[in-house]
């Protein structure tokens, strides 16, 4: 019986090579043509999700029926679309504790009506307390705004990003060209998009009627896993500007000597 195992509910399997190993082994004793439909119709994914929605019950009896009638999150993720970057799984919290906005490249646009009406439902009707805006190392998106690749659609979409670059671009510039300075897009990115939530009618809002809500500027590694805070967290209109300041000069300031070190001046 190896569709049950899942250890929880998070989506952490059995087998820490193999993520899709419900998949492997559901279908291990089934027929060549059942393998066929199978993949027309996903059976593996119904199969594993039967799995996991039992593991769940088993472990928690009653979840399901209880996360039905209400949702509580104290969190709202505005994160990459990437496969790469679940939101639940990253932070190992259960359906119902985060509230999830994503986009190619995390980026929080001032006139997106997708993105304003989840956060105001976040806000406003779920009360979430912490907005985290969350870029990660690696984004395809942002790589080809940094360097100008033509994609589809998506280039006028990250025409945000390169206004991002551009404003920049002078220090960007200065960095060794590759991933240091794809990684230091990526960061300021987060801290440029991070600030357009707090500059919205919704949290401007909600602080001035007093209401708890904290914006938070992370970064993920595809490389290992970890969430880095960039430390800008803001908590009032008055903050926004002085802790953009401060998160982009502590960047600003963490590149130089990563740059130092790598050409051998510091130690
Ligand atoms: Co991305």
């Amino acid at each position: 019986e190896q569709a049950g195992s899942c250890r929880n509910g998070t989506g952490r399997h059995k087998s820490q090579d193999d993520p899709l190993c419900l998949r492997e082994e559901s279908l291990s004793d089934a027929s060549a043509l059942s393998k066929l439909q199978g993949m027309t119709t996903l059976t593996h994914l119904f199969d594993s999700n039967r799995a996991w929605a039992r593991d769940i019950e088993q472990r928690t009896p009653g979840f399901f029926t209880r996360l039905q009638k209400q949702q509580t999150p104290d969190y709202l993720w505005i994160g990459c679309s990437d496969s790469r970057v679940p939101a639940n799984e990253i932070c190992g919290v259960l359906p119902g504790e985060m509230f999830v906005h994503r986009n190619v490249a995390n980026v929080v646009v001032h006139t997106d009506l997708n993105c304003l009406s989840v956060m105001e439902f976040a806000i406003d009707s779920l009360k979430v307390k912490h907005i985290m805006v969350v870029g990660h190392y690696g984004c395809s998106g942002v790589h080809a705004a940094m360097n100008d690749v033509r994609i589809g659609l998506a280039d006028n979409w990250l025409r945000h990003v390169k206004d991002v670059r551009n404003q920049h671009r002078e220090w960007l510039q200065s960095l060794p060209d590759g991933s240091v300075r794809h990684d230091a897009l990526c960061e300021l990115n987060v801290l440029v998009q991070c600030n357009h939530v707090c500059e919205t009618t919704v949290v401007h809002d909600a602080w001035a009627r007093g209401q708890d809500v904290v914006v938070h500027g992370w970064v993920y590694g595809l490389n290992n896993g970890l969430i880095k805070d960039l430390k800008m967290s803001v908590s009032s209109s008055q903050q926004v500007q002085s802790a953009f300041d401060q998160a982009l000069s502590e960047l600003k300031q963490r590149y130089a000597s990563q740059v130092q070190t790598q050409s051998g001046i510091a130690p």
